[in-house]
């Protein structure tokens, strides 16, 4: 037998389609270096003498995928939820993400950003940075080492920001190449580069045109933000008065998919045509419930998404989001959908435990290929979860207790993690 051959043994769940679980309780998980091979109820043959990691009666499932999270924004989550997105950017988001012009503090704010992450269940991570090229390689370096992966982006904007953050378009092109050209001598392992216009308001016409040129020779990927807020959307509009809709603002410009691999935070006002180019450029959606909340954004028709078929993976959107936690994202999503189908609209049906867990691993995980699910030839990113310590007197189910740990858990209950095949260590960071 192959010596790359692995096995762990728990409570293994995991999603195959949207609306079910998979479990298979006291299973085997049979890996290959960084692939799965297969989850059996019953050890085959073939795979007898392997050793075992026996996690007991402990739960395992697919690391969970953060779609959407702003790194340097980690500092001050918790803090000025009182306004809404426009209001928030000057006040609180502006200031504190040039501070990151200084490397000393960026690496200070980085360390506790990528400590935190990676104690958590999150395996895989797009990532917005901020404009500065230094300090996105600081906190690129830092991810790497993390053995998380991760996408990360250098953010771009060169317009309708305070003068102390805005590059001009030249800098924010020529920074963005330069930056990329650092990158590819750094070669990396696990962290790659995505392409990251902040939003419409905040880039030019002529920076997106830049912007595509890098984005088609380097085959980068894209993140942005859509569709968020009603101002934001009405300024879109004054800015982009040829484009159809907010989104045709970005497709103009060949920054929506189609060729380009691209995803879009949030997506709460995205009306028919936009869901249908959305759908027609298989644009991934970073669906962000406690960002939509604490910045009265409102909240996205993730029923809709999901009918419609289209791409939807979970976001922390730290700090608009105040947690990392991507199981506590998940509780949100099915608290505001109850909000939202009571208040607002009973024809879009609540989401359900085996929805947001599909969206929080498989759903996400397709940005990075065949990431999120323990099906045959799928990337072995695994989180092992003890939840011995939330005490409870009755029987309960294996799906009931991943239901609790969606409304419960956190960093507490991450009892070891896998990325790619590799086990990482949790203390010490
Ligand atoms: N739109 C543009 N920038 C941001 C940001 O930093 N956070 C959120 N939530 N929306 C944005
Ligand atoms: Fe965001």
């Amino acid at each position: 037998m192959r010596t790359s051959v692995f096995i762990i043994k728990g409570n293994i769940v995991y999603s195959k389609d949207v609306h079910s679980l998979e479990v298979c309780e006291h299973g085997y998980l049979v890996c290959e270096e960084n692939r799965i091979l297969g989850v059996y109820q019953t050890l085959p043959f073939r795979y007898g003498g392997i050793p075992i990691e026996d996690y007991g009666d402990r739960l395992i499932i697919p690391g969970l995928v953060d779609l959407h999270v702003h790194a340097p924004q980690y500092s001050f989550r918790g803090l000025g939820m009182d306004m809404e997105l426009l209001e928030w950017l000057e006040t609180n988001t502006f200031p504190e993400e040039a501070k990151f012009q200084d490397e000393e503090y960026a690496k200070q704010a980085y360390r506790i950003f990528v400590g935190h992450l990676r104690k958590g269940a999150t395996t895989r991570a797009c990532i917005f940075a901020t404009v500065h090229r230094p300090a996105t390689l600081l906190l690129m370096d830092m991810l790497e080492a993390s053995g998380m992966k991760t996408l990360v982006g250098k953010v771009n904007m060169d317009r309708n920001c305070p003068n102390y953050i805005q590059e001009t378009t030249e800098e924010s092109a020529e920074e963005t190449i330069r930056w990329l050209r650092e990158v590819k001598q750094r070669a990396y392992e696990h962290t790659q580069p995505i392409l990251t216009p902040r939003f419409i308001p905040g880039c030019s016409d002529a920076l997106m045109e830049r912007l595509k040129e890098i984005q088609m020779s380097n085959q980068l990927p894209v993140q942005s933000h859509l569709s968020e807020n009603p101002s934001e959307i009405d300024w879109v509009k004054r800015l982009c008065p040829k484009a159809e809709f907010y989104g045709d603002a970005y497709d103009q410009f060949g920054l929506f998919g189609r060729d380009c691999k691209t995803v879009m935070a949030h997506c709460v006002y995205s009306e028919r045509e936009e869901l249908e180019r959305i759908k027609e450029n298989g644009v991934y959606i970073a669906h962000c419930p406690e960002s939509n909340i604490n910045l009265s954004s409102g909240v996205a028709p993730v029923r809709k998404f999901l009918d419609m078929g289209l791409r939807v993976g979970m976001g922390s959107d730290v700090a608009a989001g105040s947690s990392v936690n991507l199981f506590t994202a998940m509780a949100h999503a099915i608290q505001a959908s109850k909000l939202r189908w009571r208040m607002l609209d009973n024809s879009l049906k609540p989401l359900t435990v085996e929805e947001v867990f599909y969206m929080a691993t498989k759903g996400g995980g397709a940005f990075f290929g065949k990431a999120g699910s323990f099906e045959p030839g799928y990337e072995m990113d695994a989180v092992v979860l003890d939840d011995s310590g939330l005490k409870h007197p009755q029987e309960l189910t294996v799906k009931q207790r991943l239901e609790r740990m969606v409304y419960l858990s956190d960093d507490r209950q991450i009892y070891a993690k896998y990325v790619g095949g590799k086990k990482l260590e949790l203390e010490n960071w």
